[in-house]
């Protein structure tokens, strides 16, 4: 993509700085940010000034001067908790039902040609079946899965009422350098990196044999970068690596990486937590032409090079 003019929501974010970062070389990039979770922080390593704008996807003033004059819009402001999400379903609502309509709505307004959701992996919900296919029926079974869910219908109806171009991503398990360690749902690879980084041991839930289909942040933004550019309008599509690493695996390669014995210790498994989840990246595959770059050892040597970067 190059001298497109594109809106990024949730771009100060974790996958969205990344995304703000690959495009930006090439593209007049701009930010809607509310910062609740994001920073500017994340920003900072961005080759070419771009437009931030700090304000709500719910403020729908903000909103549509946002949104003037884009071409593409990448929608990845959202609640992004699984478990935070039962706890307060309603703010799941309001942010990713009711913030995904108002962006969907203010795109049409604007004359935006296309938008791209970053749906989720956890629309498939705990079926056993493996790899998850996007023909696959949906099963959400969070307040976040279904909030998802519900995205991508609006993208759906939206896409064939008002003729604007929407494509889904499916997004599987993302980690990277910038992925927030902090929170008590924190992904597994930045709270593990974020641990061995400041030499305090790790928490591996139940037998730690659970798998997870890992994918580099830089391979996700490119796969983000052709679905706003190849002609899959209309389409849902998986993005992940293809490939399932258990927890367990996860640990022992960092531990190696680190080049230090790591203290692991097992707490009780987390309730409602998929077994096993990988995707089926046929699809990506044949209408993207993406596949995966980054081996899951170069991806956490990068991850945990960032993160003790941080510590000093
Ligand atoms: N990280 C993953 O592995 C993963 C997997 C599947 C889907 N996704 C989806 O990708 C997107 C980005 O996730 P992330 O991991 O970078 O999370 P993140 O929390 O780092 O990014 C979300 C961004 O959205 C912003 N935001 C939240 N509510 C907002 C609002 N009302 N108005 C404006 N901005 C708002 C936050 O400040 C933050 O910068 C989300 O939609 C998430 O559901 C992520």
């Amino acid at each position: 993509m190059q001298g497109t003019r594109v809106l990024v929501t949730g771009g100060a974010g974790f996958i969205g700085s990344h995304l703000v970062e690959h495009l930006g070389a090439w593209n007049d990039v701009a930010v809607l940010d509310d910062l609740s979770t994001g920073s500017l922080r994340n920003l900072e390593t961005v080759p070419r000034e771009i437009r931030l704008k700090r304000a709500s996807i719910r403020n729908r003033k903000a909103l549509s001067a946002a949104m003037a004059g884009h071409e593409i819009v990448y929608h990845l402001a959202a609640k992004t908790s699984v478990p935070d999400s039962v706890a307060h379903p309603e703010a799941y609502w309001r942010t990713n039902v009711q913030g995904t309509l108002a962006v969907l709505k203010a795109a049409v307004d604007a004359k935006v040609r296309r938008v791209v959701f970053a749906s989720s992996a956890a629309v498939y919900g705990s079926s056993e079946e493996n790899p998850k296919v996007e023909t696959m029926r949906p099963a959400p079974a969070s307040p976040y899965a279904s909030s998802k869910m519900v995205g991508e219908f609006a993208c759906e109806e939206i896409a064939s009422l008002k003729g604007l171009e929407t494509v889904v991503a499916r997004i599987f398990n993302a980690y990277g350098p910038r992925q927030d360690p902090t929170s008590p749902y924190a992904s597994v690879i930045s709270k593990f990196s974020a641990s061995i980084a400041e030499n305090r041991g790790i928490e591996i839930f139940g037998d730690g044999a659970q798998t997870r289909d890992f994918l580099y942040v830089e391979d996700l933004t490119t796969a983000l970068e052709l679905a706003g550019e190849r002609p899959v309008a209309g389409q849902i599509i998986n993005v992940g690596s293809g490939t399932a690493t258990s927890v367990s695996e996860v640990a022992r390669l960092l531990s190696e990486i680190a080049g230090v014995p790591v203290r692991m210790k097992r707490v009780d498994p987390r309730p409602g937590d998929v077994r096993d989840s990988r995707a089926d990246i046929t699809k990506a595959a044949e209408k993207l032409g993406f596949a995966p770059q980054t081996s899951l050892r170069e991806g956490l040597t990068r991850t945990l090079a960032w993160y003790r970067a941080q510590t000093h």
